[in-house]
């Protein structure tokens, strides 16, 4: 892929959306920082302006950002808009249930957005996310990477987690991805697995831990099934994604490029074409500015192309 020759500059975000999702994404962004002007915005406008005045009343304290509620004028000079809109899982539902529903929501969304675009980069959270991404990037026909959505970043942010967890040492020193769909088809990339920059294997062995397939599939069970324990404890997810936003908002609105497991539309990268799908991909003020083509197991591959068929055969259900 080409890089692109985009630069930012007003640190500027919109995020669409003011539920419970749009809302903690504000508020991690204004903790941290990340931005100089957030507005929200949402077919309730009455929300965003209590979301914006209740993250407000701390910023004094900690955080500096303009945080108001808008409307989709003020879009325009964006470097960055995140879209939220849509209702999330109900207890029981896969995320591939929601589709018609927020398909729709995404292209009004979309239809919004487009007289007050100027500049900036869309980031697509609301789900199921790689369906909407590949409509968002349809519907918006900018360059490739410019729209693309979170993805798998939830997963890699678990599949971490659960790695520190049972080796038993910070997040900070784990390296591991999830690819391919955000949803029950995703691929952990074990063979690309590091602890303290060592292959996980090694270091099992070397620290006397098991590591074969029971200990894999344990952990990778207990990943693809966390969103929806959390969905029937508490009836949603919030926190989680909003932290992980903050990493990408961060690379593309401050120039700090990164590297996270990210849906976009792939040309041909690891055997997918026309599809939106997670691979380990760097982001920066441009968006996705390219792919990478990391190799790996067999069983990985196949896995990966499954979750591609998965969302292909999705997309085509979809008649608008
Ligand atoms: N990608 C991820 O990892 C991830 C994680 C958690 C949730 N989600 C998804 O995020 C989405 C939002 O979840 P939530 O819990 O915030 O839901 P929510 O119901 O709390 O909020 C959705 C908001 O969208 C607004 N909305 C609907 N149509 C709109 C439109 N046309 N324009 C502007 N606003 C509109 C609603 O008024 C509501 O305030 C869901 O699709 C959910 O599945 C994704």
């Amino acid at each position: 892929m080409k890089k692109s020759s985009y630069t930012p500059g007003n640190r500027k975000i919109a995020i669409i959306g003011a539920g419970y999702v749009g809302s903690s994404i504000a508020y991690a962004l204004a903790l941290r920082d990340v931005a100089r002007e957030i507005v929200l915005i949402d077919v309730n406008h009455e929300k965003t302006i209590g979301e914006a005045k209740d993250i407000r009343h701390g910023l004094p304290i900690m955080g500096t950002a303009d945080l108001y509620g808008g409307d989709y004028n003020d879009c325009s000079d964006c470097d960055l808009i995140i879209i939220t809109a849509g209702r999330g899982r109900r207890p029981g539902e896969s995320r591939l249930d929601l589709t018609n529903e927020n398909v729709k929501i995404i292209k009004t969304v979309i239809n919004d957005i487009k007289p007050y675009y100027t500049r900036g980069v869309i980031l697509v959270i609301s789900n199921p996310v790689d369906i909407l991404t590949y409509k968002a990037a349809e519907w918006m026909s900018l360059s490739n990477g410019m729209v693309f959505g979170s993805g798998c970043i939830l997963d890699s942010s678990r599949l971490v987690r659960a790695i520190a967890d049972y080796a038993g040492v910070s997040t900070g020193v784990i390296n591991g991805y999830v690819v391919g769909e955000h949803g029950d088809a995703q691929v952990p990339i074990w063979s690309h697995v590091t602890v303290g920059g060592i292959p996980i294997d090694e270091y099992c062995k070397d620290t006397g831990l098991p590591w074969n397939d029971t200990v894999r599939a344990k952990i990778s069970d207990e990943i693809r099934v966390m969103g929806a324990e959390i969905i029937s404890a508490k009836g949603r997810t919030h926190y989680g994604i909003a932290t992980c936003v903050c990493q990408i908002a961060d690379a593309i609105v401050n120039m700090r490029p990164t590297i996270s497991s990210v849906s976009s539309v792939l040309m041909g990268e690891h055997g997918c074409s026309d599809v939106a799908l997670s691979v380990p991909s760097v982001i920066g003020p441009g968006g996705v500015s390219q792919r990478l083509g990391e190799k790996w197991t067999p069983d990985e591959y196949s896995r990966f192309l499954k979750a591609g068929d998965n969302v292909q055969k999705m997309l085509q259900t979809i008649s608008f």
